[in-house]
């Protein structure tokens, strides 16, 4: 089958941008559902509608030099969801996973976080054979949340250093914020710059939560399907106009 997620031929744009991009944008893809129920559509239909935005929004992160990107694939709450339409999301997911030539090219670095054990076989070995494939590249980190919460990454990075300290290579009283960071599946992406949600839900759904800490929010009713090269341009804009002062004046 032609790759499904090249037929959308979504506006190009970056003919003006501002000079200070973020280095980091996570990307919650928010409002499939509502975007195909307005069409009658079942679900699943909007899920693969999505799966076009994301890898045009992919494309369009690297032409521009955006250095680490990320998006919410599937969390560990989405387990809750009906059968069909987890299978629906992991077929997109399969289906993906296996046309991924274009990011290599691209000397692009996939990067899988969350917890791959409770995935399907097939799709935890590809996610592997990928991540493996292309760690040499850094033109661009593309981070791909999977089975992903982020409390359960870091009780994933507490249980890390409690062994450690059981074992008396570390001294308890000695963690710091730093030794956290490098026991998230993170450890060599730098913190969000800007989080990007659309479809009108202002939360943070336990997406990169400690990455999160000094991070712009953009938000915006626009549903996820819908979310075009120029929805990124206006959030990049609106960035660059913010002052950051972390904690400082
Ligand atoms: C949230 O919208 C979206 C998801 C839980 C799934 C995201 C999945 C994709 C974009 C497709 C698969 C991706 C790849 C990489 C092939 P929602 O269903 O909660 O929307 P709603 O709030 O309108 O119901």
């Amino acid at each position: 089958m032609a790759f499904p997620f090249l037929k959308k031929d979504m506006a190009k744009t970056e003919k003006s941008l501002p000079e200070n991009l973020p280095q980091h944008i996570a990307f919650i893809m928010d409002g499939n559902g509502r975007w195909a129920k307005k069409r009658n559509m079942p679900r699943k239909f909007g899920h693969r509608e999505g799966a076009k935005t994301f890898h045009d929004i992919t494309r369009y992160c690297r032409s521009i030099g955006i250095k680490n990107a990320s998006f919410y694939v599937f969390s560990t709450e989405n387990w809750r969801r009906p059968q069909e339409e987890i299978d629906a999301i992991m077929n997109l997911l399969w289906e993906y996973l296996n046309d991924c030539d274009e990011y290599l090219e691209q000397e692009v670095r996939m990067i899988f976080i969350g917890d791959k054990s409770r995935l399907p076989e097939r799709i935890r070995n590809r996610m592997i054979e990928l991540e493996e494939d292309s760690k040499k590249y850094d033109k661009m980190n593309l981070i791909l949340a999977i089975n992903y919460g982020g409390r359960d990454e870091i009780a994933y990075a507490a249980r890390q250093l409690a062994q450690k300290a059981v074992n008396g290579e570390i001294d308890p009283l000695s963690i710091t914020e730093e030794m956290i960071g490098e026991h998230l599946y993170t450890k060599e992406i730098p913190d969000v710059d800007l989080m990007i949600r659309p479809s009108g839900e202002l939360r943070l759904s336990n997406f990169l939560i400690w990455q999160c800490a000094y991070a712009e929010y953009y938000f915006t009713d626009v549903l996820w399907p819908d979310f075009a090269r120029s929805e990124l341009d206006k959030a990049l804009w609106d960035y660059a106009g913010r002052g950051r002062r972390f904690g400082g004046v």
